[in-house]
């Protein structure tokens, strides 16, 4: 599909996020010509900079654009980084953006951008409604010339109620649909081909429900602590920065109806009425019995002392603030009851992997005495990362006499794919956004249907004396008592693991 000349505008630009992560998938998708050929990056924040002094900041502080630098010659890299620009906001957020606009229009005009722009908000939720004010007053969000689009990080509101303020704001100012909520992980290859092996193959979607599942299995694990965001962790946790978001987005793409079709707004329907349907815990014996939650202590692990979540920089050393969380929940439709959806995420786990692993039900008439043709279940594994894939375990024969089963698996993995090159999310992302194509991309009342669910736990988790933040050792797989929210026969499925 053909993109539009347009601008890029990133406010918050001389963060972290910048550097790392967009202006790094803007160069990919310049080398691999994703670009339009009029194209122009316009970052902003509080920081004085030339814009000479930004784009040698970006490169000194991406570690993949030094790289190819080596690989590209200097004189590709140039190119690309001739496309950025910089404009200090002055002082605050909150005012004297007249200066950022005649610097749009200038470059809209120099550039041939045709009043097209996006403006990307990688800056506190607390600056959305703030910017997208000052936005309207400078008449950059009217789209009677070019479109105009706005893209907000997560985490998007910090509970429910927070969540919808947030929205409002926005829509104060834009219409929803010129309002681009990112989530990462919509962006990742395997979590798109979850809606492909689903609506795209007759062999899995007629078991896809109650009558053949037996429980869902949702593991997200990081081998890092909270590295240098201590400060913001702590004060959001497992259940916030993870589950909320990431992981009840892959919820509702594996829970959801068929879409009528695969536009944007027909996905995020089902999607909508997916997350609708889980059941919302009710009161505290409800969330005691079915979630958990836990904090690494210091450990060993491969031969190097790892400090305890306490112990990090900006945590209190008193913190509760859980770094595993583990939830139990059902959903409540037709095509689910009663199937056991288990879902845990943390850090400092023995590895990182995210994978959703589907466990059909033993066949309901046993054939053969021998127990161990029955002792394993069929799998289908939706292995996110790394090693994307898609795994199915069934029972095989041994050969010789007797029967006896061996598990055997059928592994497909992307990298097996010859053309394989697997886009960064926010390289996916950005470009779907360019395009206007907001399919992943969480709309408002998803994002409040997600905080629906997710607002009884956090508040009965702060206000219960019951709750306790169990403690783990780093590098191990949580605390020691996650086995006994899953009560299926062979507790939580520990990738690697076969
Ligand atoms: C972010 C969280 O959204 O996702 C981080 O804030 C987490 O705490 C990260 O580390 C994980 O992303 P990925 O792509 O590495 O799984």
């Amino acid at each position: 599909k053909k993109v539009a000349n347009q601008m890029l505008v990133i406010f918050g630009a001389s963060g972290d996020l910048t550097a790392r992560k967009l202006v790094p998938a803007l160069y990919n998708l310049y080398k691999g010509e994703h670009l339009p050929e009029n194209f122009v990056v316009l970052g902003t924040s509080r920081s004085d900079m030339t814009d000479e002094e930004f784009r040698k900041k970006v490169v000194a502080e991406s570690s993949f654009l030094q790289s190819q630098l080596k690989e590209q010659s200097e004189d590709f890299v140039k190119k690309f980084t001739e496309k950025l620009f910089y404009q200090d906001l002055g002082k605050r957020y909150t005012d004297s953006y007249d200066k950022l606009a005649n610097r749009i229009a200038y470059l809209n005009e120099e550039f041939g951008t045709e009043e097209n722009y996006i403006f990307y908000l990688s800056t506190p939720p607390s600056l959305y409604e703030t910017i997208a004010k000052n936005l309207c007053e400078e008449g950059l969000t009217k789209e009677d010339r070019g479109w105009k689009r706005i893209i907000v990080e997560k985490p998007f509101g910090y509970d429910l109620a927070s969540a919808k303020a947030l929205n409002e704001g926005l829509h104060h100012y834009f219409e929803e649909s010129q309002v681009y909520r990112i989530d990462h992980y919509l962006g990742k290859e395997t979590v798109q081909n979850l809606l492909v092996t689903r609506f795209s193959n007759s062999i899995f979607e007629p078991l896809w429900n109650r009558n053949y599942i037996h429980h869902v299995e949702i593991t997200n694990a990081e081998t890092v602590g909270v590295e240098k965001r201590g400060g913001y962790y702590d004060k959001s946790g497992a259940l916030r920065d993870m589950f909320q978001s990431h992981l009840l987005q892959i919820v509702s793409l594996l829970v959801m109806e068929p879409p009528i079709n695969s536009n944007a707004e027909e996905i995020r329907d089902e999607k909508v009425k997916a997350l609708k349907s889980l059941r919302i815990m009710k009161d505290e014996d409800d969330i005691l019995e079915n979630t958990l939650r836990g904090q690494y202590v210091e450990s060993t692990v491969s031969g190097k002392k790892v400090k305890g979540y306490r112990q990090e920089d900006g945590v209190d050393p008193d913190s509760t603030t859980e770094t595993y969380a583990a939830v139990r929940f059902f959903v409540d439709n037709w095509r689910w009851k009663g199937v056991p959806f288990y879902v845990r995420t943390a850090k400092r786990m023995p590895t990182k992997v995210t994978e959703a692993v589907i466990h059909f039900k033993t066949p309901h008439h046993q054939v053969f005495s021998s127990q161990d043709v029955y002792r394993q279940d069929n799998k289908l594994i939706i292995r996110i990362q790394p090693d994307e894939g898609i795994l199915i375990k069934f029972g095989v024969k041994v050969p010789g006499l007797g029967f006896h089963v061996e598990q055997a698996n059928m592994d497909f993995y992307y990298s097996d794919l010859d053309s394989a090159q697997v886009m960064d999310a926010y390289e996916r992302l950005l470009l779907d956004a360019m395009q206007g194509d907001s399919t992943l991309y969480a709309r408002a009342d998803e994002v409040e249907a997600a905080w629906e669910f997710v607002d009884p736990i956090l508040k009965c988790w702060k206000e219960s004396d019951k709750v306790t933040t169990y403690g783990y050792a780093a590098g191990t797989w949580g605390p020691k008592n996650s086995d006994e929210l899953i009560e299926e026969k062979f507790g939580w499925r520990n990738p690697g693991d076969l």
